[in-house]
C-alpha cells in the first residue's frame, strides 16, 4: 500500500505536496518523492530512498520556481526494492511525462516486453514505470505535434492518451499524471486500490485517502472503481473508463487528520482488521491460476523441477508467523508433504540434521527478526534451501533467503499483527496448491476447485467483519476477566494459539492456546466457574470430538464462546456463538481468526490498554 498525493494550485504546490507525503507515511515509508510541472514544458523531480525528511532537505536545496501542478507518492514496496530508482514518481523516455501509483499492475511484465521492443528505456524494476511509458506511446500513437500546440489544446489529447493507457492495464491501480506539456490539468484513476479528490477555492488536490489534504479542505469526492477525474485548478471532471462524462457529488468529511491517517478507525490495528480482504485478494492476485503454473517460478525461481523434488517442508517463524507456520505445515501434510513447524528461535540446533530434500520456509512480517533471520543462516549452513515468505520489499530475510514469495498487505502499524498474518495464510494456501499441483497430489478439477475456494475467503471475511459489533458486545461481557482459554482442532489449532496471543499482546492478561483433544491431559484443571472459553467448532473431521471438549469445559462451569457455522452451531453447546460463513474445513483458519482478533481488540479497548503500541513490543525483534 503506498501514498499518492497531487495538487494543481501554483506556487505552495511543493509545500502542498510534502505536507501530504508527511500524512501518508504510515502508508508506506521505504522511498518518497515529488513531481511538479512549471508551465515552461519542464519537469521537476526529486525522489530519496528514504522518508519525507529527507526529500524535504532535497528540495530546500534547490526549490521549485513557478510550480504550476504536482504529484507525490510514498513508497511500500512490492516490486523492486526500496531505492531512488525504484521511488515513484516514474517518467517516461521523454521525462516529459510523470506517473504515481498505489497497486499492483498483474499484466506489467507482458506490457513492459512490449514497450522494451518498442525502443523503450527503463530505468527500474517496478511495474508502475510501465504506465509512463505506455502513456507516452498512447501520446506518440496520437500523432501529438507537441510543440505545435498550445496546451490548452493538448488536453483532449493527454486525457485520450490517458484514457486508452488505463484500458491496457489489469490489476489494481490509484494514478494520477501529469505531463509537463499540460501543466493545467491532473489525471487520475481508480480500480481496486482508494482514490479521493479534494476540492478548494482555487485549487485541487488527488490523494489516496483524505489525510493528505484534510487540513485544506474537508469538502471531497471519492471516485469509484472504473473512474477517472481530469483535476484542474478552477475545477474537476469525471469520467467512465469509456471516457463518458458523469457526475459526481461531493461530500463533506467530518474526521480530523489523525482520524483520517486510521481511516475514520480509532486504531490502526482496526484498520488493518478490517483490510484484511483487501491483503488476502492482493496477495492470490495474478499468482493462482493456473496451479502448478508458471505464476510462482516466474516469480520465485521455484521451478516445478524443484517443487517435486522437495522431500519435506521445515517452517521457522516467530510469534504470529510461527502461528501461520502450523496452519502451513497442516497445508502440507494434507497434501501428503512431510513438513514442521519450530520457533525460529527453539530451531537453530536442529538446523545441522536437515535433509538435502528439505525446503526451509521462513516467515516474517517485517524480514528483519533477529530469530528468524539466525534460524535461516543456520539452515543455509546445512545446505537447505531456502523460502522467505514476507511483507517487505527488501528486507535482511529477502536477501538471505533462495527464494522470496512476497505478501502484499501494505505497512502493518499496529503492532499484534493482522492482516499480515492474513496475508502469510494466503501466501501459505498459494504455496501449498502449486507444490500439490506440481507434485500431481491435486488433480485439474480439485486445484479449480481449490482456487475457487481461496478466491471466495475475501468475501467471506467482510461478511464476518460486518459482525464487528456483535463480537464487540460478546468481548465486552469479558472485559474484566483475567485468565482466557482458546482450544481448537486440527488446521483450528494454530487459530487457538493466535487468539490467546492477540489478548495477551494488547490486553496484558493471561491467554492461553490449547489443542482442545488436550484439555483433559490436565489443563482442564485450570477452568473456573465463569471461565472465559474461546472454542473454534466449525464444520470437520473433528467437530464431534471438539463439541465434546466444549461439554467438559462447561461441565466444569466454563463461559463458552463457540466460532462456528451455521451447521456446526447444531453439535456445539455453548453459551454464545459467533457464526461464521461456511467454507472447506482446510480454508477456515483464513475466517475463524477474524472474530478472535474483532474480540482481543474489543477486550482491549474495554480495558483502555494502548493497543496498537502494547506495553514492552516492538513491532519487528530485532534482537536475539
Ligand atoms: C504479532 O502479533 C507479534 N507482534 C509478534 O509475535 C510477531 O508476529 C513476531 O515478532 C514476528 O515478527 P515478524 O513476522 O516480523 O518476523
Amino acid at each position: 500500500m503506498c501514498g499518492i498525493t497531487g495538487y494543481i494550485g501554483g506556487d505552495k504546490t511543493t509545500e502542498v505536496l510534502l505536507d501530504g507525503l508527511r500524512r501518508l507515511e504510515y502508508r508506506g515509508y521505504d522511498s518518497c518523492g515529488i513531481a511538479v510541472v512549471d508551465g515552461k514544458n519542464s519537469l521537476y523531480l526529486k525522489r530519496v530512498s528514504g522518508r519525507v525528511d529527507a526529500l524535504d532537505k532535497l528540495v530546500s536545496a534547490e526549490p521549485v520556481k513557478g510550480a504550476k501542478a504536482g504529484v507525490g507518492h510514498t513508497r511500500w514496496a512490492t516490486h523492486g526494492a526500496p531505492s531512488e530508482d525504484n521511488a515513484h514518481p516514474h517518467t517516461d523516455c521523454s521525462g516529459e511525462v510523470v506517473v504515481v501509483h498505489n497497486g499492483i499492475i498483474e499484466n506489467y511484465l507482458e506490457l513492459k516486453e512490449k514497450l522494451l521492443a518498442g525502443g523503450h528505456k527503463f530505468k527500474s524494476e517496478t511495474d508502475t514505470e510501465v504506465i509512463a511509458h505506455l502513456l507516452e506511446e498512447k501520446l506518440k500513437s496520437l500523432h501529438v505535434q507537441a510543440a505545435a500546440m498550445r496546451s490548452d489544446m493538448l488536453e483532449p489529447v493527454f486525457f485520450e492518451a490517458f484514457r486508452r493507457t488505463v484500458a491496457d492495464l489489469k490489476g489494481s491501480f490509484a494514478l494520477a499524471v501529469v505531463w509537463a506539456r499540460c501543466p493545467a490539468m491532473i489525471l487520475a484513476a481508480r480500480l481496486h486500490s482508494p482514490l479521493v479528490v479534494g476540492l478548494g477555492q482555487g485549487e485541487n488536490y488527488v490523494a489516496s485517502d483524505v489525510s493528505a489534504f484534510l487540513k485544506y479542505t474537508k469538502r471531497v469526492v471519492f471516485l469509484n472503481d472504473g473512474e477517472m477525474a481530469a483535476v484542474r485548478r478552477d475545477g474537476v471532471d469525471y469520467y467512465n473508463f469509456a471516457g463518458k462524462k458523469i457526475s459526481r457529488d461531493s461530500v463533506v468529511i467530518q474526521w480530523d487528520s489523525t482520524m483520517a491517517e486510521k481511516g475514520g478507525y480509532k486504531h490502526f490495528m482496526l484498520k488493518e482488521i478490517h483490510e484484511q480482504a483487501e491483503a488476502v485478494e492482493n496477495t492470490l492476485r495474478g499468482r493462482l491460476l493456473p496451479l502448478g503454473g508458471p505464476a510462482l517460478e516466474q516469480e520465485m525461481g521455484l521451478t516445478t523441477a524443484a517443487m517435486k523434488a522437495f522431500s519435506a517442508v521445515q517452517f521457522v517463524a516467530c510469534g504470529t508467523a510461527y502461528h501461520a507456520c502450523l496452519v502451513g505445515r497442516v497445508l502440507f501434510e494434507n497434501f501428503g508433504v512431510h513438513a514442521s513447524a519450530d520457533w525460529a528461535s527453539e530451531f537453530t540446533d536442529r538446523a545441522r540434521l536437515l535433509d538435502k530434500g528439505t525446503l526451509v520456509v521462513a516467515i516474517s512480517q517485517s524480514g528483519e527478526t533477529a530469530d528468524t533471520l539466525f534460524a535461516v543462516r543456520e539452515a543455509k549452513a546445512a545446505g537447505a534451501k531456502v523460502l522467505a515468505i514476507t511483507n517487505t520489499v527488501g528486507s535482511t530475510l529477502t536477501r538471505e533467503a533462495d527464494h522470496v514469495l512476497y505478501t502484499h498487505c501494505g505497512p502493518e502499524i499496529g503492532v499484534a499483527s493482522t492482516k499480515a498474518f492474513l496475508g502469510q495464510l494466503a501466501a501459505l494456501y498459494l504455496l501449498a496448491g502449486h507444490f500439490a499441483a506440481a507434485r500431481g497430489s491435486l488433480g485439474k478439477t480439485d486445484a479449480r476447485r481449490y482456487a475457487e475456494e481461496l478466491l471466495k475467503v475475501p468475501r467471506l471475511i467482510e461478511e464476518i467483519l460486518a459482525q464487528e459489533k456483535e463480537i464487540a458486545r460478546v468481548a465486552q461481557a469479558f472485559s474484566h476477566s483475567e485468565h482466557f482459554l482458546f482450544i481448537s482442532r486440527h488446521v483450528n489449532y494454530p487459530i487457538a494459539l493466535e487468539g490467546a496471543l492477540k489478548i495477551k499482546e494488547i490486553s496484558y492478561v493471561h491467554a492461553e492456546g490449547y489443542a482442545a483433544g488436550e484439555m483433559k491431559h490436565g489443563p482442564i484443571a485450570i477452568i473456573y466457574k465463569g471461565m472465559p472459553v474461546l472454542a473454534v467448532a466449525t464444520s470437520g473431521r473433528a467437530l464431534e470430538l471438539t463439541a465434546g471438549n466444549v461439554e467438559e469445559a462447561k461441565a466444569r462451569g466454563a463461559d463458552v464462546v463457540a466460532i462456528v457455522d451455521q451447521d456446526s452451531k447444531k453439535t456445539v453447546k455453548a453459551s454464545r456463538y459467533v457464526v461464521l460463513p461456511r467454507t472447506e474445513e482446510l480454508f477456515t483458519p483464513m475466517l475463524t481468526v477474524i472474530p478472535l482478533q474483532i474480540f482481543a481488540y474489543y477486550v482491549a479497548l474495554a480495558k483502555k490498554c494502548d493497543i496498537d503500541k502494547p506495553r514492552n513490543l516492538a513491532k519487528s525483534v530485532t534482537v536475539r
